[in-house]
């Protein structure tokens, strides 16, 4: 299975057996409702677009952006084949039409240019440094010029309480992978991938420290 690389692989809570509390712990303890709203209101989504969510876990972006648009394409990616099975009973539940795909966020087995938006929330801290670099650079790519990438990551604590609760963030995440997140780097990694416009849009403070939502585009070609 994609995401089956010992030691490597980052499951949503740590361990695949815990993938059937992620949605009921991530209701309780995150701003779930508000930053998924956000993320897809500055998305300003059209109808007939084609979207990819990077890391989509149970599918709960997806659903979301299902219900606000008659949207042409859904597609979902994420290394862990079990937490694709929950997701695929939740879309089976609301009859949404969702393509969901085993596989890893740094060689997408998507053709390039086809997506008007990539979506990727909570999944680059799961990522060494050069996972997050080849992720970026995936994502640049299958999306079409002018397309957008959004963002809803872990960023760089932005007011004192911030700065103490993501100290607990930082002692139950791998300190390899969440490093960059913490320091502020996801803005400067996606300007390094080619995007452009790059910018945080919003701040929310959670229990775990700043969740920072960011908008980034792929430049328009300029005609020769
Ligand atoms: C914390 S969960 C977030 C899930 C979902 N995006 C959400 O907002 O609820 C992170 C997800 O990223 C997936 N993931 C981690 N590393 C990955 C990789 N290298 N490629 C694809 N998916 C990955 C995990 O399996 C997990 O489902």
């Amino acid at each position: 299975m994609a995401g089956d690389v010992p030691g490597r692989y980052v499951y949503a809570l740590g361990v695949r057996s815990l993938n059937r509390l992620y949605d009921p712990l991530f209701r309780l303890t995150m701003p779930e409702g508000a930053f998924r709203r956000q993320l897809l209101e500055q998305a300003r989504l059209a109808p007939g677009v084609r979207i990819l969510d990077i890391g989509c876990g149970t599918g709960t972006l997806l659903l979301e952006a299902f219900r606000s648009q008659p949207i042409a394409v859904l597609c979902g990616i994420d290394g862990d084949s079990s937490i694709l099975e929950l997701a695929s009973n939740k879309i089976a539940r609301v009859g949404a039409d969702v393509r969901l795909v085993a596989g890893l966020a740094n060689d997408l087995p998507f053709r390039s240019g086809w997506f008007d938006h990539v979506f990727s929330t909570l999944m680059l801290h799961h990522l060494t440094h050069a996972e997050k670099i080849a992720t970026l650079s995936e994502a640049y790519r299958v999306l079409r010029s002018g397309g957008e990438l959004h963002i809803a990551d872990w960023g760089r604590p932005h007011t004192k309480s911030m700065r103490i609760a993501s100290v607990m963030l930082g002692s139950f995440e791998r300190s390899d992978r969440i490093a960059d997140n913490l320091e502020g780097w996801l803005p400067e990694l996606c300007i390094d991938a080619g995007f452009t416009d790059v910018h945080p849009t919003r701040r929310f403070s959670t229990m775990f420290g700043t969740l920072e939502l960011i908008a980034a585009a792929k430049p328009e070609r300029i005609a020769a």
